[in-house]
This record gives structure tokens, C-alpha cells and sequence, in this order.
């Protein structure tokens, strides 16, 4: 390949990691491969200066802000920061510096950690908190102040100081402890959701949820970094600033001073050192320059401060023989391939297997069994295979067709890289469709988690007596599916390890008790892929009973005309309902007299108060969540949206609403406050139409 085609293709390929990092918070290489093709990018714009395009990624910051938060303009932009992995590069920066500014030796530099999470602006007025903003491209981010405000680090009123009188910026690093993450993820999965890949995508998942109240839960912190302000109080010296900050009630990094090379590198050892002892992930270190006015004469490039510079910690690296790739089935019937691998110690661990994600990686790599491999561990990443190292693939590597565990034709719905065994029974998907059947937010089954999912597993035969031919099997057999478990009897409880008289009982009244629970949980339990919570209460509410859903599932096409409801889920809830296994597992709940109908609000046209309105929330209500008071609206037949357009029937409007509120009363749509909704509700609510 010529330079100039590596050139426009290190460009594309940058473009669409920049967009998998900042938009979707799902990277797929690690930080150092990232910045090695940077890197390369760099110097070839250095060799061609006339190639750079605007368009370039080293011309701009970050990713563009996602839409679902209100846009905010940044006063000041935020930039990023140079880098370096290098201890030459770093002491070559600092005597660059040094002979520009004239200090022969004596410039003063802050040393932090460089906390890995996200960047976050949050802007005080008179000491109150008004503001609080992601970074997004750099120029305009998205306006989060509802979430941050659950944040227990951010003072909501600064404490007394010569600051109270004025608007100051502070800029943060939000982010995830360790174990706060770990515990996160746990109940995730408990609730049958995909855990989060790192804590960093895990804040940045957090702080972009709409429901505040759910954010408030999530364990978030930031460390303050950096100051804005104006005032004499401020002093000339980010150290000084960087005190003001802890006084102010910030939690703020633990920095050092340095003033060479040396001292610099005396401050990366020591916290690489402590790298894996710290309570939360730091990927390096960031060396400031502490006199503001010094800052100001370096300047700064397009993209990053001159006066700064992320000295980055190596990604642990080891390289090993990739023994053999083999499938696993995970709980929603993904089929991944794994790397078995000659075991390795990285990072303090032995590896033994790892994920290569899907055939086109694998393709991508080049890998195949018997040759050697390279791993890389970055942060608190699971260990990756990133490249090839030695050898040759003995052969070539060619994607299952079919589950390696129950033998199902595996699917691959158009556009997506992975194949699915769409096997309800698969038993290598039974452990996890239990667990997600008896979760809160489905069945809702007290004592059925999973461990006790793992005993039914191991100790229990179910027969198939007086169930009917449906079934495959006519003898004893294990579980099948979370349809079993209503056949489960006291004996056959009570015989599981640890139990005894009275949580056999319990257990056994959960299970009966959940025999009421609503069509909209019963279709979620039943663990269609692409039909969560929400789709199955719109599903519920559309249909009124299982059958009618089963009926006009043979004919996907019309699932789609209801809102919500796109061709792929369509497609989906199709190939559920026209496997035989499917089936039977829906047949044993309906003998069990699991209620097939739903209560979710009427559904006849013109009865319901808010039939064909769209509406708009904005802003933060006093007395109701977010999704409480959608839920509530869709329940009245409304349509909740997220922006406001000439469509727009009404908006509701809370508190710190910004520019939804400007737009709809530029458009001149209907605004409702608060005050007003608690007026209207119980009309709504005795049918009165809005
Ligand atoms: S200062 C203009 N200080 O690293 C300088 N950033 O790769 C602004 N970060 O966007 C950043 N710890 O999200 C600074 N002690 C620290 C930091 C820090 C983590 C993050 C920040 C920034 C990114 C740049």
C-alpha cells in the first residue's frame, strides 16, 4: 500500500474508533493501539503537511455530542491532551519547554494521576451548582446537570469563600470505583442485562441515562482537576487553584510537584506501582505546567494545551501459542469463538482463554490454532488477543453453523457480526434464562437467583406427567426450560441442599405468586432477544393476551406497525414464536396457569384521554421520575418522545428545563408545568381527553 492509501485509510479507521470510544462507550482496542495508530497518522501528516484535511481526526477533539441530552456550548473548550508513553519524549517535552519559556531548569510542574473515566465541565454561579456538561467534541457537549446532581462529590452549594460572588468552571474526571463497578455489573447480570466492559464505560453509560434516579444509584464520583476563573482570589498557580478546589468542598486528585525529568519519572513509578492497588483505574499520569502565565505563553495546538502532557502507563503485554479456537454459548444464544491459549501470566493473573469476539475479528487478525499470539491487558480491560505474533494459522478459520451445544441452526440476523442459537432450551442458555425468568424486573421471584437456579440445575428431574405430548421427552428428565419450575414439589425443594421446611415454602409461594404477575413481565421473562421491559409492556398493552401476540406473530409484518416496535425486533419475536420449543415452554406456563392477559391500561381506540399525542419531558419534576411519568403517560395512550418538533402536542416542563422549553415555545407548542400536570392527571386518569 502506497503512503497516501494508508494515509486516508488510518484516517477512516481512526474515525470509526473515535466514534466506537466516544459515542457508543464501546472501544474495541485498547488505548495504546489507539494511539500507535495515531501516532502514525501524525508523522505521516508531518512528512506531507499539504495531505491534512480538515476532516482529519488530529484536527478535531473527541466525539460529536450523542442527542439525547440538550447541547450546551462549552465557554471554555475542552481540549485534550497530548501523550506519550515514552520517558525520552517526556524529558525531551520538558526541556522544549523549559528553553521556550527561559526558565534554565526551574519550571514548575503539577503531577497527577490521570484518573481513567470522563470528562466533565460543571459550572457554579454564586456558589451553586447550574451546570454540568460532558466534553463531547470538545466545542459543544451535552448538558447532564440532572445526573450529576446525584453525584455525593459534587457540592451542590460551595462551601463559604472569596468565590461565593462568581461564576467559576470546574473540570473533573467522573468516575467508577473498582468496586462499585464490580457490584454494578453483578446486578446487572442478576437482572439479566449485559455487563458493562470497564468502569469507564460504565460512567459513561451512567451519567447518559435518563432516568436521574437511576443514575443517583450508580457509583459515581469525580476528581476535580482543573479551575476556571477570574477573580484575584484565583492566584496565578494551578497548585494554588487546585487548593482553592478542596476548600471549595471538591474531592480533588492527589498531585505532586516536579521540576525535572527526573522528579517526573520518580512520580510515574511510584504510581504505576500502586497502579494495581488503587480503588479505581488510572492509565497514566498528567504533568502540568503550575504558572497560569506561563501556560498562556506556550498556547496551545488545535487540539491539546501545550503546557500539558498524559504520560501514559505501558498496556501489559505477553505473547503466547493460540492452542485452539472453540465456541461458547452465552445467555441470550450469542455464539463467540474463544482463544484457548497456552496458559500466560499477565497483569498478575494466569490467562488461559479469551474472547476474539466474532469471525471478522478473527479474519481481521489473521489467526488461526498453532501460532503464537499477542495479549494485551489495559486497565481493568479482560485480556484481549490484539495481533498475531509468529507462525502461520494452520488452516483457515470458518464460523459454526450450528450451536455446539444443542446442535440449532444458528442465526445471523442482516448487519449483525454475531451468530445466535435461538434454542430457548440450549442448555449452555438454560442457567441464564432461569436467572432472567425469576429476576426482579420479570417474574419477579423472591429466592430465585442464582444460586438457587444452579441447585435446581444440578438436583432436579422433572417428569413430564399429565403435561402432554408437546414435550420431547416422555421420562424423567432435568429442567428444561423456566417453565419447569412450576412443576417443582415440596419434596423436591425441600430435598435441594440448604433448604428446609419453611424456604421450601417460601420459595414455592413465590413461585405460585408470580403465576399473577402481568403479561407485559410474562413477555419479558419469556427472554426474547430485543424485547425488553419497555417492548414488552407496548407488546402487552397492543395485545391484551399471549394469544392474540402468537397469532400476528406468524406475520411479522404487522408487528411493525406498532410503535416501537422495528422489523428487527419484529423479525426476532417471528423466529421465537415459530420454534416447536418455544412452544412447548409457553404451553407449560399456560397449564401451570401463568395469566396469559394483561391490565395494562385499556386498549380501545378513543378511550384512552391521550390517544395520538406526542409529548415531551424537560427537565426534572418534583414528584415523579422520569420513566415513572412516562410510563404514566403511555399508560393515557400518549407517545413520549424525546425532542420537540412541530408534532409535539405538549411539553412538561420541570425545573432547569433549557433548550426543549426555548423550542417549544419558539414553535408555539403547548408547555405545561408542574403545578398545571397534577391538575390534568386525574382528569386523564377519570378519561377526560387532554
Ligand atoms: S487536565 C486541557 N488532569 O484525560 C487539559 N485531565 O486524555 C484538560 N484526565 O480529557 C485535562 N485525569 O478526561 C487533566 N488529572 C487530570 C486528568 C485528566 C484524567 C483525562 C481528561 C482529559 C483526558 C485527556
Amino acid at each position: 500500500m502506497n503512503a497516501r492509501d494508508r494515509y486516508e485509510q488510518l484516517k477512516a479507521e481512526i474515525r470509526q474508533h473515535n466514534e466506537l470510544y466516544y459515542e457508543k462507550a464501546t472501544p474495541e482496542i485498547s488505548d495504546q493501539q489507539y494511539d500507535e495508530l495515531y501516532r502514525e497518522l501524525v508523522d505521516l501528516e508531518e512528512k506531507h503537511p499539504d495531505w491534512v484535511t480538515p476532516d482529519s481526526p488530529t484536527q478535531e477533539v473527541g466525539g460529536a455530542p450523542s442527542s439525547s441530552f440538550e447541547t450546551v456550548t462549552h465557554r471554555i473548550p475542552m481540549m485534550s491532551l497530548s501523550n506519550t508513553y515514552s520517558e525520552d519524549e517526556v524529558r525531551e517535552w520538558h526541556e522544549r519547554l523549559d528553553r521556550e519559556v527561559g526558565t534554565t531548569g526551574h519550571l514548575r510542574y503539577t503531577c497527577e494521576p490521570k484518573v481513567d473515566g470522563i470528562a466533565v465541565t460543571l459550572r457554579y454561579e454564586q456558589g451553586r451548582f447550574t451546570l454540568g456538561a460532558t466534553r463531547g467534541d470538545g466545542r459543544e457537549g451535552e448538558d447532564i446537570t440532572v445526573n450529576l446532581r446525584t453525584v455525593k462529590d459534587l457540592p451542590s452549594t460551595l462551601k463559604q469563600g472569596p468565590w461565593s460572588g462568581e461564576t467559576i468552571e470546574v473540570r473533573g474526571e467522573a468516575y467508577m470505583t473498582l468496586d462499585g463497578f464490580g457490584a454494578l455489573n453483578e446486578s446487572r447480570e442478576e437482572a439479566g442485562l449485559e455487563p458493562f466492559a470497564n468502569p469507564r464505560n460504565s460512567t459513561a453509560g451512567s451519567l447518559k441515562l435518563l432516568d436521574s434516579s437511576e443514575v443517583a444509584k450508580r457509583p459515581i464520583h469525580v476528581w476535580a482537576y482543573e479551575l476556571h476563573a477570574e477573580g484575584d482570589w484565583a492566584g496565578t498557580l494551578h497548585s494554588e487553584r487546585l487548593k482553592a478546589l478542596k476548600q471549595m468542598g471538591f474531592a480533588v486528585v492527589d498531585w505532586d510537584f516536579a521540576s525535572d525529568g527526573d522528579a517526573i519519572q520518580r512520580y510515574w513509578s511510584k504510581l504505576e506501582g500502586q497502579r494495581n492497588s488503587l480503588p479505581y483505574e488510572i492509565d497514566g499520569i498528567v504533568v502540568k505546567v503550575d504558572d497560569l502565565r506561563l501556560r498562556e505563553e506556550l498556547g496551545t495546538t488545535a487540539k491539546a494545551p501545550r503546557w500539558a502532557m498524559a504520560y501514559k502507563f505501558k498496556a501489559q503485554r505477553a505473547v503466547t501459542t493460540l492452542n485452539a479456537i472453540t465456541q461458547q454459548v452465552g445467555r441470550t444464544g450469542a455464539v463467540t469463538p474463544v482463544a484457548e491459549l497456552e496458559p500466560v501470566k499477565l497483569a498478575g493473573s494466569t490467562i488461559r482463554r479469551s474472547t476474539l469476539h466474532n469471525a471478522d475479528e478473527i479474519r481481521r487478525l489473521g489467526l488461526g490454532p498453532g501460532m503464537k499470539v499477542v495479549l494485551e491487558k489495559a486497565g481493568d480491560v479482560i485480556p484481549k488477543v490484539i495481533a498475531r505474533a509468529e507462525g502461520e494459522p494452520e488452516g483457515h478459520y470458518e464460523p459454526p453453523t450450528e450451536c455446539p451445544v444443542c446442535g440449532e441452526e444458528l442465526v445471523q440476523p442482516e448487519g449483525e457480526v454475531i451468530r445466535r442459537c435461538i434454542n430457548i432450551s440450549c442448555p449452555a442458555m438454560l442457567r441464564g434464562r432461569l436467572v432472567h425468568f425469576a429476576s426482579r424486573g420479570a417474574m419477579d421471584i423472591e429466592g430465585l437467583g442464582e444460586k438457587t437456579v444452579d441447585l435446581l440445575l444440578e438436583h432436579i428431574e422433572v417428569t413430564d406427567e399429565g403435561q402432554g405430548s408437546l414435550l420431547l421427552d416422555e421420562e424423567a428428565r432435568t429442567i428444561t426450560d423456566p417453565g419447569d419450575i412450576y412443576s417443582l414439589t415440596h419434596e423436591q425443594v425441600l430435598a435441594l441442599p440448604g433448604f428446609a421446611e419453611i424456604s421450601a415454602k417460601n420459595l414455592l409461594d413465590a413461585i405460585e405468586a408470580s403465576k399473577k404477575q402481568d403479561l407485559a413481565r410474562v413477555l419479558f421473562a419469556l427472554g426474547i432477544r430485543m424485547v425488553g421491559a419497555g417492548v414488552a409492556r407496548t407488546l402487552a398493552r397492543h395485545f391484551q393476551t399471549l394469544d392474540n401476540l402468537q397469532e400476528t406473530a406468524k406475520t411479522p409484518e404487522k408487528l411493525v406497525e406498532i410503535d416501537e416496535v422495528g422489523p428487527k425486533i419484529a423479525e426476532s419475536i417471528g423466529e421465537f414464536f415459530a420454534l416447536d420449543r418455544n412452544l412447548a415452554f409457553i404451553e407449560k406456563l399456560r397449564r401451570a396457569g401463568v395469566n396469559f392477559g394483561s391490565e395494562e391500561e385499556i386498549s380501545e381506540v378513543g378511550h384512552q384521554p391521550l390517544e395520538g399525542k406526542t409529548v415531551v419531558l424537560t427537565g426534572s419534576l418534583e414528584g415523579w421520575t422520569r420513566d415513572d411519568l412516562s410510563a404514566k403517560l403511555r399508560s393515557f395512550g400518549a407517545n413520549v418522545t424525546g425532542s420537540v418538533s412541530k408534532k409535539t402536542d405538549f411539553v412538561i416542563v420541570g425545573e432547569a428545563a433549557g433548550s426543549k422549553l426555548a423550542k417549544a415555545e419558539k414553535l408555539g407548542v403547548r408547555v405545561i408545568l408542574e403545578d398545571e400536570l397534577n391538575e390534568l392527571l386525574p382528569k386523564w386518569e377519570a378519561g377526560e381527553e387532554a
